[in-house]
């Protein structure tokens, strides 16, 4: 975060209601004005007080290089004041408007065939183009030079999920870019040589200038060149981020500055863990993925996002009322969905609730997408969800500033590790670096255990009990550090594929997994991915797949945990346990899946002493966190099922949801109860 005399939080219009923020992206340019009367009597039916605009109003606003029409959004800004709207309103410089790159057509990024990404869709620049910047820049200061003292302006929203369409350019500006880049890294061609492993291939650069992005090649491109350009390309839209708000900063040093952040399954381009530092405050986006672990990633990506945010609250900027446009099968939500899944990010610490967007798209690419007021208009069931959801958060409002409370264990998340797990010309492309970090949340989900979602470089020291699954990409500071942790005492965990590279992606030589080889007293020589038809068996009931190895057990107190029972390792160790002082470090050596990971992970934490919190009859079905100020504790249950759950043994007076005559809190399917924690 940035620094803290900056504001943390939203500006408070003077006739906006303290608590969570509730509401939209507002895209009245879409709509003629007779509509927005309409619209502003509609937010307030439905409780909303805040509304992100102008994310894409480029071509609006500038409708010609030398010609600028602010008119209308004075009028919406005056109109949402008015009517006690805040606004949380955007740099506008997401997507170039035509005449920009009819006169520019260098702007226009390119993909690593050399092919250009033409305009007629969003998003279309180059993150490292100078001209794009200096005419982006050139709006922004017109922008914070026009708002600066709107009494509706509440946060600055920078571009707008920045790297969602554009975040790898392979054109000239970005090899560029990308040679700085390196030379701040690397500072001699001799320190590239070795840390690209150049020898290899007869790679050995012998000036900066004939270094390239990795363009599509014969075959596979030299791995650390590209991790390197993976690492490249966030900072490189990092850059961007940091030279809109440095405008922002200057110009209006009371209004924070964020940028919503596209933390959920599928995007993988940007690291987060590192952008959070500048920006006042994080914000998300999150759309589900459905399937068996729809609501468990939702509630990873929210967990992994309060955590990214220091466990401080955080802006829940986009999520949908129900169906999205852009998956292959687009699916409604069932009922309860819309509320618990904005209640389970409030759970997991936003204090502002929003959706994509208010008013659903008549034309344009995003007609089918869900939004707060549907296409059938607000004699709708969407439409009443989202009044009742207006109401519930009014109810919540005690819960707004009250942190994260940090759970008794952790997963941790490592963005390195992904990108170079993903890699190509590996010993399987199978590996799917946060489905193996999601499989273990879920069966801490299944066991009723509080874990936080962690990235690295997070204090461990406060979790009794550590996961690091495939953290794949170990340097000497981190493998000190883990060592660190488990000889203080504290319970390690890790998985198959980690501890293997260090962080040029240099394999550990001397058998795997290298770098904590020593920490968990075994030694693997051979790696033995399996075929996709391929399953073998643990501890005789447990199917696992993907990958298996010969495990041998060296180090001093190390038990075998558990055994495969079928296939080419039958009788060798699956997964071990060393014993250190009072702490442990603990190999899993294979993919267990969601299920058999709760029946390895039952044993793991009671072993680190870690147990639930839930009443025993409602582990499982009801994930339960913590907000905290001071002494004062909310406890929210979130019921993960399609079944009616009474909650029962839990202290407290109910914020949201009602006690039974038993004195049980029962929660509807998919529905959630929040406690004032005795
Ligand atoms: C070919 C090449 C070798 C090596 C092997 C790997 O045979 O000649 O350089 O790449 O493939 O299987
Ligand atoms: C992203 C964008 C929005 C909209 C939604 C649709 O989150 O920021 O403009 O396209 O996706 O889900």
């Amino acid at each position: 975060m940035t620094h803290p005399a900056r504001p943390q939080w939203l500006r408070r219009p003077d006739n906006v209601a303290p608590g969570i923020a509730y509401g939209a992206d507002y895209n009245p340019e879409q709509w003629p004005r007779e509509v927005w009367r309409d619209d502003v009597r509609l937010m307030r039916e439905a409780g909303v007080n805040i509304v992100s605009l102008g994310i894409f109003s480029w071509a609006r606003l500038q409708p010609a290089e030398h010609t600028w029409r602010f008119d209308w959004l004075d009028e919406v800004m005056g109109l949402l004041y008015d009517n006690g709207i805040a606004v949380d309103l955007a740099t506008a410089t997401a997507s170039p408007p035509p005449w920009l790159t009819a006169k520019h057509p260098e702007i226009l990024p390119v993909n690593e065939r050399g092919e250009t990404l033409w305009p007629g869709g969003r998003q279309h620049w180059r993150p490292t183009s100078p001209v794009f910047r200096e005419h982006a820049l050139a709006l922004v200061e017109k922008m914070a030079g026009r708002y600066a003292d709107h009494p509706a302006l509440s946060a600055w929203h920078v571009s707008n999920e920045l790297g969602c369409h554009n975040v790898y350019d392979y054109s000239d500006d970005a090899a560029r870019a990308f040679r700085t880049w390196l030379q701040a890294r690397y500072a001699t061609v001799e320190a590239l040589n070795h840390a690209w492993g150049t020898a290899f291939w007869s790679q050995e650069y012998s000036d900066w200038a004939q270094i390239l992005p990795p363009r599509l090649a014969t075959t596979h491109p030299n791995p650390t060149q590209q991790l390197d350009f993976k690492r490249f390309s966030s900072d490189a839209l990092r850059e961007h981020l940091r030279a809109e708000r440095d405008i922002l900063h200057r110009l209006t040093p009371d209004v924070p500055v964020t940028h919503n952040f596209m933390i959920m399954g599928g995007t993988k381009g940007m690291d987060y863990a590192a952008w959070a530092a500048d920006i006042d405050f994080v914000s998300n986006d999150h759309y589900l993925e459905p399937g068996p672990q729809a609501y468990d990633e939702l509630s990873f990506s929210a967990n992994l996002t309060g955590n990214i945010a220091g466990g401080r609250p955080w802006f829940l900027m986009e999520h949908s009322t129900s169906a999205v446009n852009w998956q292959q099968i687009n699916i409604a939500k069932k009922p309860g969905e819309l509320a618990r899944d904005s209640l389970t990010h409030v759970a997991h610490g936003a204090d502002a609730v929003c959706f994509f967007q208010w008013r659903q798209s008549a034309a344009g690419a995003e007609k089918y997408h869900s939004a707060m007021v549907p296409h059938a208009g607000p004699d709708s069931d969407v439409f009443r969800s989202v009044t009742a959801l207006g109401a519930t958060l009014r109810e919540l409002a005690p819960v707004a500033g009250a942190t994260r409370e940090q759970a008794p264990a952790a997963i941790v998340f490592h963005w390195d590790s992904w990108w170079a797990v993903e890699a190509d010309s590996h010993p399987t492309d199978r590996l799917r670096y946060r489905q193996e970090a999601l499989d273990w949340y879920t069966a801490f989900l299944n066991l009723g255990i509080r874990a936080d979602v962690v990235p690295l470089g997070t204090a461990l020291d406060g979790y009794s009990l550590v996961v690091a699954p495939m953290l794949h990409m170990v340097g000497e500071p981190v493998a000190k550090e883990l060592q660190g942790y488990v000889e203080a005492g504290g319970h390690l965990v890790t998985t198959y594929f980690s501890g293997i590279v260090d962080e040029h992606d240099h394999v550990w030589l001397g058998g795997h997994p290298g770098a904590l080889r020593d920490l968990l007293g075994v030694r693997v020589e051979e790696f033995a991915p399996l075929l996709d038809t391929e399953t073998v068996t643990v501890d005789e009931s447990l199917p696992a797949t993907l990958w298996t190895e010969r495990v041998q057990v060296t180090g001093p107190d190390v038990a075998v945990l558990s055994r495969y029972t079928t296939g080419e390792h039958a009788g060798h160790p699956a997964v071990t346990r060393r014993t250190v002082g009072e702490g442990s470090a603990a190999y899993v050596s294979t993919r267990l899946g969601p299920q058999g990971l709760t029946t390895v992970l039952d044993g793991l934490a009671a072993a680190a002493g870690v147990t639930s919190e839930l009443p025993p009859g409602s582990r499982g079905g009801v994930e339960l966190t913590v907000r905290r100020r001071g002494q004062e504790r909310f406890g929210f249950l979130v019921n993960r099922t399609d079944q009616p759950l009474p909650v029962t043994d839990l202290p407290g007076e109910p914020l949201v949801g009602a006690r039974g005559r038993n004195g049980e809190l029962s929660l509807p399917p998919r529905g959630v109860g929040v406690v004032r924690l005795a």
